[in-house]
């Protein structure tokens, strides 16, 4: 499988879910000026422990054995290393955690973000009840979608509605268009 950005954002915006986190806060940010690309995720679930934490950041700690190799924060820790990058997690329990990962923008070993217009719509329709804000930002131009926002504006009806779905797709698709990313 070809590794994307977008797949990984997806699990690690679900650990946060599993987390049971009600606000999850999904920050990607390309700053081809300075050759970073970054991703924060932050959320107010329940958060974990230093020795936790430390754990699993901790590259000398081969968690093969114990855990399976997918796409969570292991493999992110591997993209970060690989371009130049880092990987920093910082969590309080019973308060959140937020995930920030930076990367080399330009680096041969940098994934491609893929889909990330259809990982934000999934997350969104499938979890309605979870608020999320996305902010993408290409340099100075920025993208951001609060589902907040749209619960404010769309009172009763639910963000899993079928015409919301759509107007959801549209806002995310137009909205990487003006940012200079709509091929991605
Ligand atoms: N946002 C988070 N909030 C609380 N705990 C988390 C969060 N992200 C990860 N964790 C903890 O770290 C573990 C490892 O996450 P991950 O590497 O994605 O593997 P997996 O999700 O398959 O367990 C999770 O099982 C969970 O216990
Ligand atoms: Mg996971």
């Amino acid at each position: 499988m070809m590794p994307e950005l977008s797949l990984n954002i997806l699990d690690l915006a679900e650990n946060s879910i599993s987390a049971q986190a009600n606000f999850v806060e999904i920050i990607l940010d390309e700053n081809i000026k300075d050759d970073i690309l970054s991703l924060v995720i932050r959320d107010n679930g329940k958060g974990m422990g230093d020795e936790f934490v430390k754990q699993i950041t901790n590259p000398f700690i081969t968690t093969r054995k114990t855990r399976k190799v997918g796409l969570g924060i292991p493999f992110v820790k591997q993209i970060t290393d690989l371009c130049e990058g880092e990987l920093v997690i910082t969590s309080e329990p019973g308060q959140g955690t937020e995930l920030k990962a930076s990367m080399k923008h330009s680096h041969i070993d940098r994934p491609p973000i893929g889909d990330i217009v259809s990982v934000i719509h999934t997350l969104i329709v499938l979890n309605p009840h979870i608020d999320f804000l996305f902010i993408y930002k290409v340099d100075n131009n920025i993208y951001s979608i609060d589902t907040r926002e749209w619960k404010a504006i769309l009172d009763v009806v639910p963000l899993n509605d079928m015409n919301v779905q759509k107007a959801l797709k549209v806002d995310l698709l137009s909205g990487l268009k003006k940012i200079g990313r709509s091929l991605i």
